[in-house]
């Protein structure tokens, strides 16, 4: 398939594509994340670089393997996200946030290990009276909200709206809030649709009001479909 892309539409654009979780550390063992596999972000990267562009992929923490001939950034919190983000907007000419970036970080993260029993006491009986943690959180920066801040004219913003439920009306608030150009719409809890599935199926919402529906398809056929999109605005009269 890869070699024998049809369509090398991208041949000579650069793009940046993030995908994977972030990991927002709670103490030295720890973490607050999410269940993205990634799979949508590297099949975003692969299909970009089979349709010949140049690809940086920012990636959280996956276990696949990265596809051939992409540069691999590899982060874990959403900060680091972020900063090597906005280190290569300006080189790029789109953006595929496919990243679940994990919305809340520890206010501060404890430098010891947190224990499970209190300075020693032993843990409550039954499940009821174990002892009880709380962990202050704070909302981590939108990563796609400040590099639509940032672009320059003519540069392709693509985001995803993970929801689950009323789709359409939240994907369009996205779409409006973060300033993008596209977003992908995907409820996660529609069966075979979601975090760590083989198969997605989405909405096409564009800030220029076309909608397209992709019925459940691998994820490698999503991201064509999506491409298609970024290519057809990347070839039309700048803006
Ligand atoms: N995103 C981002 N930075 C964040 C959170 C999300 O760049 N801190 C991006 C995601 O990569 C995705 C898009 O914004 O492309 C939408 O992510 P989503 O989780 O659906 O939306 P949120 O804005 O985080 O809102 P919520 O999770 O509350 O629905
Ligand atoms: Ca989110």
């Amino acid at each position: 398939r890869c070699l024998l892309h049809p369509v090398k539409d991208l041949l000579g654009r650069r793009i940046l594509v993030t995908a994977g979780p972030t990991r927002e550390p709670l103490d030295p063992v720890r973490f607050l994340s999410n269940r993205s596999s990634g799979k949508m972000g590297y099949a975003v990267a692969r299909m970009a670089r089979y349709r010949g562009a140049s690809v940086v992929l920012v990636s959280g923490p996956t276990w696949l393997e990265p596809p051939a001939g992409v540069e691999v950034v590899r982060v874990e919190t959403a900060e680091q996200m972020q900063a090597a983000c906005h280190q290569w907007l300006p080189e790029v000419d789109a953006v595929v946030m496919a990243a679940a970036v994990a919305d809340f970080r520890a206010v501060s993260p404890s430098e010891a290990k947190i224990k499970r029993e209190a300075d020693g006491a032993p843990g409550g009986g039954d499940a009821a009276g174990g002892r009880r943690l709380l962990l202050e959180l704070v909302a981590v920066p939108d990563i796609l909200a400040s590099l639509a801040q940032r672009r320059r004219p003519g540069q392709v913003l693509v985001g995803f709206a993970a929801e689950t439920g009323r789709l359409e009306d939240l994907a369009r608030e996205k779409l409006r809030r973060k300033g993008v150009d596209l977003i992908v719409a995907n409820d996660v809890t529609r069966p075979g649709a979601g975090f760590e599935s083989e198969t997605n199926a989405a909405i096409l919402l564009g800030a220029d009001g076309t909608r397209t529906e992709v019925p459940l398809v691998a994820k490698e056929s999503l991201a064509d479909r999506i491409l298609d999109w970024v290519a057809a605005r990347l070839a039309g009269p700048a803006r």
